[in-house]
């Protein structure tokens, strides 16, 4: 089996600790560590402090895995697997697919979400965005057309990477039928959720509703603690579990200590960490709507009401591999063009979590005014 080139992780290794500016990330402002245990109890505190640092479990911290469960409706310790969560879709991937497969997924996507059943020689169906005057769409009608009689798994990201896209309740139900219906797996990458800007727009998990899905989350996007790399794997199927978790062995085979104890306090501070995910995304999209609206006509942007990411059209003359290429040539500013993304158009993707975006705006104006005007 081999893998093709991971794009994106091959784009970020080239730039994002070299260039002193980015505009394209998908995580949220980073907590250093004090600014971490400043949220930590006493207990909490003295348990980081005084921690052996011995193999964890392999499944994870109980106290962690509850913590996670109280998340989610209807969910106990026992249905979640701690994994990186990278590590949670190479896992799930891997122990539930062979080659032959039929597999539906939403694309564009993070590449690992189809790139693993492409290298197991499965047959993929892309399930593909649109776009539309009012912003990004993916249509149901187009997705109960794609599942065949043998389809094996639908694969779902929402809130989406990179168009910030979420369905609404209905649509998200629908989609959650269709699954039922056919007897999919249903592989949700729910790892962007909790960062929607109006609560009352926060699906359910997949796995509140369906017992064939296996759902991704993680602390690594809205929760600020990608460096922790602490996520998880949900699914109130017992054989699919078990089937991941044995695979784990042969991977990471159990999470780093101190990272378990420190999500711990991510996780009892949740709601304080994700409202601040949201108010950095909340001013950086009405920073750019000013940046942006200055360039009317030459770009195009729709700005989401969920996730830290969106696609930003160029439209002009000129490619915005060439506009990304100049860009961090001439300025250090790093752009993430749609090509890396593996999908075709004049786009970038725009990440509305770091604090520093409008800071790296201003070199870019002078990028937009050298190559575009
Ligand atoms: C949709 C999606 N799923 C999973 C991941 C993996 O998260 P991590 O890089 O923290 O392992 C990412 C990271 O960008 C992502 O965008």
């Amino acid at each position: 089996m081999k893998y093709a080139l991971f794009e994106i992780e091959h784009f970020f290794r080239q730039h994002e600790f070299s260039a002193p500016y980015g505009i394209s990330s998908s995580d949220c402002e980073p907590l250093t560590l004090p600014e971490l245990l400043s949220y930590a109890s006493p207990q909490r505190r003295e348990q980081f402090e005084q921690l052996w640092l011995g193999y964890t479990e392999n499944q994870g911290h109980p106290e962690l895995r509850a913590a996670i469960a109280a998340l989610h409706q209807g969910v106990a310790g026992d249905d979640v697997i701690e994994v990186v969560p990278e590590e949670g879709i190479f896992l799930t991937m891997n122990a539930l697919l062979e080659a032959g497969d039929h597999v539906v997924a939403i694309a564009p996507s993070f590449q690992s979400l189809w790139e693993i059943a492409r290298a197991k020689g499965c047959q993929l169906s892309f399930w593909r965005q649109r776009q539309t005057e009012c912003g990004w769409h993916f249509d149901l009608d187009e997705l109960a057309g794609l599942i065949r009689p043998d389809t094996k798994m639908l694969i779902v990201n929402f809130p989406h990477n990179p168009s910030g896209y979420l369905p609404d309740h209905a649509d998200f139900e629908r989609i959650v039928e269709l699954a039922r219906q056919h007897n999919l797996i249903l592989f949700s990458d729910e790892i962007y959720r909790f960062s929607e800007q109006d609560p009352a727009l926060r699906l359910p998990s997949a796995c509140e509703l369906y017992e064939r899905s296996v759902v991704l989350g993680g602390l690594s996007k809205c929760f600020g603690l990608p460096g922790l790399r602490v996520g998880w794997l949900i699914t109130p199927d017992a054989a699919l579990s078990h089937e991941v978790q044995e695979l784990k062995s042969y991977v990471t085979i159990c999470a780093s200590a101190p990272s378990e104890i420190l999500a711990l306090i991510g996780l009892e501070n949740w709601q304080a960490l994700t409202a601040r995910a949201v108010e950095i995304v909340r001013r950086n999209i009405e920073h750019c709507r000013a940046f942006f609206g200055r360039y009317a006509g030459l770009f195009w942007v729709r700005y989401p009401q969920s996730g830290t990411v969106t696609l930003v059209e160029l439209r002009a003359d000129r490619s915005v591999d060439d506009f990304a290429a100049a860009a961090v040539a001439d300025q250090g500013v790093t752009i993430l063009p749609a090509s890396v993304m593996l999908f075709e158009g004049n786009y970038f993707r725009l990440g509305l979590g770091r604090r520093g975006l409008p800071q790296a705006l201003e070199p870019l104006e002078q990028v937009i005014s050298d190559h575009l005007l």
